[in-house]
């Protein structure tokens, strides 16, 4: 049995979808009685357990012998995974696939980026199996600007800066992938997608497959910021973006492609032309 945590998100959704579809057992992790149900509507096992509540994952986690990690990023994320991998072990989970970041690092400026390397050295720690993912940046990132790409611009920090991005889609993928096969134990997967973009070409994409232009505008910081706290991020959030964006991406350390989707899975990554593509009418005005 499989628990997967984050099954009300993007990625451990789609591990749920992927593993609902190949017939493998599985039960997802909620922190809603509401959501538990909605789960049980669709024919799927589900449990309530909340990793801000470690005395809720004992009983959750009886049974399972994998679990599925991802936590969003917070001030809380480490104390969150780090409660989970105790909880699993305690349980008797004997592999955690885990969700990191391909810039992972204890000395980073981004927040979460030496949150997921303090939790991998923890999870490498414990005494039990693991496997660690490290995607780069999402082309799902794309969806916070989609009011400004619908109306011709996106607004950016990044210079010349350039990301392998990656879709959600395939790092599920490479999770279900994992989850399911042998041979994976003690392996760090980075994943990227099939090319390296700077913002002029993403903007560039988009116009080319919107059909309407898309200027990249390369903002500065305060303006930047300006934006994302205007649009509802939290300051600890808007300071780590502008840390990933002006120090990782501007500063030309993000990764290169690794090709380890297509190694893993035995299917190309989707590029980001495919993403807008698929997600045409998220970047286009509604009417
Ligand atoms: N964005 C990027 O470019 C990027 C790149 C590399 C790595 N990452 C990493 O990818 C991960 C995914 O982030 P995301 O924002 O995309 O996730 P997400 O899809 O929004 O999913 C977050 C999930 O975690 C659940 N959750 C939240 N708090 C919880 C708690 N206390 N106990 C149990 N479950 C809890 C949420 O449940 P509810 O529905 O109940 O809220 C939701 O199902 C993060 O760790 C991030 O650092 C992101």
């Amino acid at each position: 049995m499989i628990l997967v945590s984050g099954a009300t998100g993007g990625i451990g959704g789609e591990v749920c979808r992927l593993l609902g579809h190949a017939g493998v057992p599985f039960r997802a992790l909620c922190r809603k009685p509401e959501q538990v149900e909605r789960f049980n509507q669709d024919g799927i096992e589900a449990v309530l357990g909340d990793f801000d509540r470690p005395e809720t994952l004992d009983g959750a986690m009886q049974g399972c012998d994998r679990l599925f990690l991802i936590t969003p990023p917070t001030p809380d994320q480490v104390a969150q995974e780090t409660a989970a991998i105790d909880a699993a072990k305690r349980a008797g989970v004997a592999r955690i696939v885990k969700i990191s970041a391909s810039d992972g690092n204890v000395r980073s400026t981004v927040p979460w980026a030496k949150s997921h390397a303090l939790i991998d050295h923890h999870l490498r720690d414990a005494g039990m199996g693991w496997t660690i993912l490290k995607p780069t940046a999402f082309m799902q990132n794309f969806f916070w600007f989609k009011d400004a790409i619908a109306k011709g611009f996106l607004p950016q920090i990044a210079g010349k800066g350039s990301v392998s991005w990656v879709d959600t889609r395939d790092v599920a993928r490479v999770a279900a992938r994992v989850l399911t096969e042998e041979g994976h134990n003690h392996a760090t997967y980075f994943l990227t997608g099939p090319e390296t973009l700077d913002m002029k070409e993403a903007a560039s994409r988009l116009s080319e497959v919107t059909r309407r232009k898309v200027r990249y505008l390369d903002l500065p910081n305060p303006i930047f910021k300006l934006i994302l706290r205007l649009t509802g991020n939290s300051r600890w959030m808007a300071n780590g973006l502008i840390a990933q964006f002006s120090d990782v991406v501007a500063g030309h350390h993000d990764i290169d492609p690794t090709f380890e989707i297509k190694r893993l899975t035995g299917r190309e990554p989707k590029s980001f032309t495919d993403f807008v593509r698929d997600h045409r009418d998220e970047f286009v005005p509604s009417n």
